[in-house]
């Protein structure tokens, strides 16, 4: 090809053009974990560039306010928080999540404990027994299944507090990804364009065939027998810091309304593969008594289906939430 005096011109003017764009897009949204970390007065071990620290020689059941309000700015700036070496009963573990709000029913559709229904419990080998009997059910894949928690509900839970209680000798890690960092790693049209779109976001598909089995579903004191699909904004702004993090998921997002269905599925699987690339997510390896404690408005999370048929156990507590904008 001959390169012209015009084609040269117009490379150097698209030069131009891209590193513009690329230093507003520096100076806007295309920060990582966003702020600087805060100080705070325990051990703080992150665990990757953009996601997730170890808050180390916390005991959670005697933990006064400022300990709660110093764990409370690690988790909104790490978005996970782990506590190694705790040993908590169910009550203590209730008591814990609500020094940060109040609990919500263990699970729309699966009942939680019977003495202590805002735990949820999920025991993986009786997971897959369900599955073999009643067919597909949500939390049996064997593969990576990522998803928000509960986004099928008008008022997705804020954050969830995980309990490792049986932990497998090899594998059941949980990856999470960090979805302000995947928002601001994609360009600004393609930013400026998501902000306008909404998501379906439906339940049945996981759900129905245990709803069925359970008759009723329960959640913010109301009861019912069929999940409805809600919409939330594809891009949501978090109540507390103000960043923008991409909001859809694989568990439970179904479609763009202001899309044809093809254009829909063909975005919806760009995001779903880009908003959990590695370099937005940590991968946690478990220990016996381990909590965790997710940002549910910036976060996705999955477990790695790779400990055959061995034993895991998890508790969880999930904390009410307001409507995603
Ligand atoms: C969940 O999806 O909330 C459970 C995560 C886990 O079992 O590690």
């Amino acid at each position: 090809m001959t390169v012209t005096t015009d084609t040269n011109t117009r490379i150097a003017d698209l030069r131009a053009a891209a590193t513009e764009a690329a230093v507003t897009a520096t100076a806007t949204d295309r920060t990582r974990a966003g702020s600087a970390a805060p100080d705070l007065p325990f051990d703080v071990v992150p665990l990757s560039g953009n996601i997730g620290a170890e808050l180390r020689g916390l005991d959670l059941r005697t933990l006064d306010d400022a300990q709660i309000a110093a764990i409370r700015s690690a988790w909104l700036h790490y978005k996970v928080v782990f506590f190694p070496g705790q040993d908590l009963t169910p009550s203590e573990h209730l008591a814990f999540a609500r020094r940060f709000g109040e609990p919500t029913e263990g699970h729309p559709v699966i009942p939680g404990l019977a003495d202590q229904p805002e735990v949820f419990e999920i025991d993986y080998s009786a997971a897959r027994q369900l599955a073999a009997a009643y067919g597909k059910i949500g939390g049996i894949s064997r593969g990576l299944h990522w998803h928000t928690d509960v986004t099928f509900v008008q008022r997705p839970p804020l954050g969830s507090i995980l309990r490792a209680v049986v932990v497998p000798a090899a594998g059941g890690d949980t990856l999470f990804s960090n979805q302000e960092a995947a928002l601001a790693d994609l360009s600004p049209a393609l930013q400026g364009f998501l902000g306008t779109l909404t998501a379906v976001h439906d339940g049945e598909d996981q759900f129905r065939a245990i709803l069925d089995l359970v008759g009723e579903g329960h959640w913010e004191g109301k009861s019912f027998t069929r999940l409805e699909s809600v919409e939330h904004p594809v891009v949501r702004t978090h109540p507390e810091t103000g960043r923008r993090s991409l909001f859809v998921n694989p568990g439970f997002t179904t479609r763009i309304k202001e899309l044809e269905i093809a254009e829909s599925d063909a975005l919806l699987a760009f995001l779903y593969q880009h908003s959990v690339s590695p370099e937005f997510t940590v991968r946690y390896h478990w220990q016996p008594g381990t909590v965790a404690f997710w940002d549910n408005r910036a976060t996705q999370h999955a477990v790695t289906g790779d400990f055959g048929d061995a034993h895991r156990v998890i508790q969880r507590v999930t904390l009410r939430g307001d409507e995603p904008r």
